[in-house]
């Protein structure tokens, strides 16, 4: 534990709290000070997490409607994160964890292999099975030698599922030495016109394989700013429960390299919830797990005592939720990151501001209270690569996005009853926490996300810090009175073209 610094912004919530009020987003703007960075140098890389880095703050939400593999992957090559949600079973959320850690593939170093001995029908019963994404194995012999690779051409023109893959597979393939690298593969398949690569030693034993497409994106794309593990594939999260249930669903999510846990509650300050915490930490002590979602400092400190490596902050904030109008409890959301960062900050766990943005500039609001990231649905959840349908009305498109406490999607899962501790009970017994609706269609994500992240920028050069720490540390606020709000956004002015950062209503 350290001893925190007093910081300016101490006063203003002290003051605050002393009239036992609690503020959120609308309710303050920052102060401006001296600058000494133009806004496109300001540095934006943070952490979700002990160990997750972030290239930008933002997290998209463990939401049916808001992150599947589409979202996490866009997300992530944007520099953010996606956490997979848990609304499907066990094994679709690992396959969609594969499909995010495979998109990026470099060098595969145990490539799934088959011997020359088993039949083609076998080959796909396993492909089936294990829900490989791939169409190309290796083929070794009895010895463990190379001795032909088997593709999709090759099944495509097989008539007979009971030959053994020797009769069928191409032959010879070309290979290449072991520690061949990215480059030097690419510039070998580009010349040979070849998909993939097996890497062999002195005996031709197998070591490894590239795969054209990924070598491709790799030497060929543009990778800056991508948020990248050590072996150079996205980073990827996904959300798990509480109880014995959680434990298998984290164990088939870590077979598929998941970077990041997050348990996902609507109360994260539960003996349950606490006790599935300390298992996990107690098991896997190098896997990051973030918790929530809490609203008080003294949970807070219950979570941290018993091994979160991140904090989620949110407790009825968001857009969808209603669990403050249906149950009467939560704290407003700056004053929450703002007192659970505070008690967090001095065991050096990041916190997660989850919910309840609506603007741009509430990026740096929630940051300049404390927060090391945002975890964002409705301002996600009209992108293309957000899961929610498309609709037709008023002479726009909307996308569908819904709570996961929603009527809708807790019929449709026991894992999203679970989060709102209502697991066993039938649907005309359930005890909605959130809404069903629409939200403007609002194009790729990376258009959203370039907004977002210029708003946050902006905001760091008025508020003259260099990065996220500083904003972290030096913002300072004003409380607004409504004429102040009121001010703050356009007035007296009939908005007659749509800003791309700006929507009425
Ligand atoms: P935004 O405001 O970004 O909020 O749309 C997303 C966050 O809201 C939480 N969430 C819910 N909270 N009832 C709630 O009280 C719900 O049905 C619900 N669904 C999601 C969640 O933390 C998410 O990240």
């Amino acid at each position: 534990m350290i001893n925190m610094p007093r910081l300016a912004k101490d006063d203003f919530f002290d003051k605050i709290a002393q009239q036992g009020f609690a503020i959120t987003y609308d309710d303050v703007r920052m102060k401006t000070g001296h600058s000494k960075v133009l806004p496109a140098n300001v540095d934006v890389r943070t952490r979700f997490s002990r160990n997750i880095s972030l290239q930008i703050p933002i997290v998209s939400a463990a939401m049916d409607t808001v992150t599947e593999h589409q979202m996490a992957i866009g997300i992530a090559r944007l520099g953010g994160l996606g956490i997979i949600h848990k609304n499907m079973s066990v094994k679709q959320q690992a396959s969609e964890v594969a499909t995010v850690k495979y998109h990026m593939n470099g060098i595969i170093e145990k490539p799934i292999s088959l011997r020359d001995d088993q039949t083609i029908e076998q080959l796909l019963n396993m492909k089936q099975e294990k829900d490989y994404k791939f169409d190309t194995f290796p083929i070794i012999n009895s010895n463990g030698t190379l001795v032909g690779l088997i593709t999709k051409h090759d099944i495509d023109f097989c008539n007979n599922y009971s030959l053994p893959i020797s009769q069928v597979m191409t032959r010879k393939p070309i290979v290449e030495k072991d520690g061949l690298s990215i480059e030097n593969a690419y510039k070998t398949m580009k010349s040979r016109k070849i998909k993939v690569l097996p890497l062999v030693n002195g005996n031709r034993k197998l070591k490894g394989m590239y795969v054209f497409s990924d070598v491709k994106r790799l030497v060929d794309g543009n990778q800056s700013g991508f948020n990248l593990d050590s072996k150079g594939q996205l980073i990827v999260g996904a959300a798990i429960g509480v109880g014995e249930a959680a434990l298998e669903r984290l164990e088939a999510l870590m077979r598929k390299k998941v970077d990041v846990i997050v348990i996902d509650t609507a109360h994260g300050d539960t003996d349950t919830y606490l006790d599935t915490l300390k298992q996990i930490k107690s098991k896997y002590c190098s896997l990051d797990v973030v918790v929530g979602n809490i609203s008080e400092a003294s949970s807070a400190k219950n979570l941290i005592d018993a091994g979160a490596d991140g904090i989620k902050i949110g407790q009825g904030p968001g857009s969808i939720c209603t669990t403050r109008i249906i149950a009467g409890i939560g704290c407003p959301q700056v004053t929450a990151i703002y007192n659970c960062a505070k008690i967090a900050e001095e065991y050096g766990i990041p916190v997660c501001a989850d919910g309840g943005l609506r603007y741009p500039g509430d990026i740096p609001i929630a940051i300049g209270a404390g927060a090391y990231s945002v975890m964002m649905g409705s301002m996600l959840a009209g992108t293309d690569e957000a899961p929610g349908e498309f609709v037709f009305q008023e002479g726009r498109r909307w996308k569908t996005y819904r709570g996961m406490g929603s009527l809708g999607a807790m019929t449709a899962s026991k894992e999203s009853r679970e989060r709102y501790r209502q697991s066993g009970k039938n649907r005309d017994e359930l005890i909605p926490e959130g809404v069903e609706g629409i939200v403007p269609y609002k194009g790729t994500l990376r258009e959203v996300i370039v907004q977002y992240i210029g708003g946050l920028r902006n905001g760091m050069g008025y508020v003259g810090v260099e990065n996220i720490d500083e904003l972290r540390t030096k913002a300072d606020f004003y409380l607004l009175t409504a004429a102040a709000r009121a001010e703050s956004h356009p007035h007296d002015i009939k908005i007659t073209k749509e800003a791309p950062n700006y929507q009425v209503g």
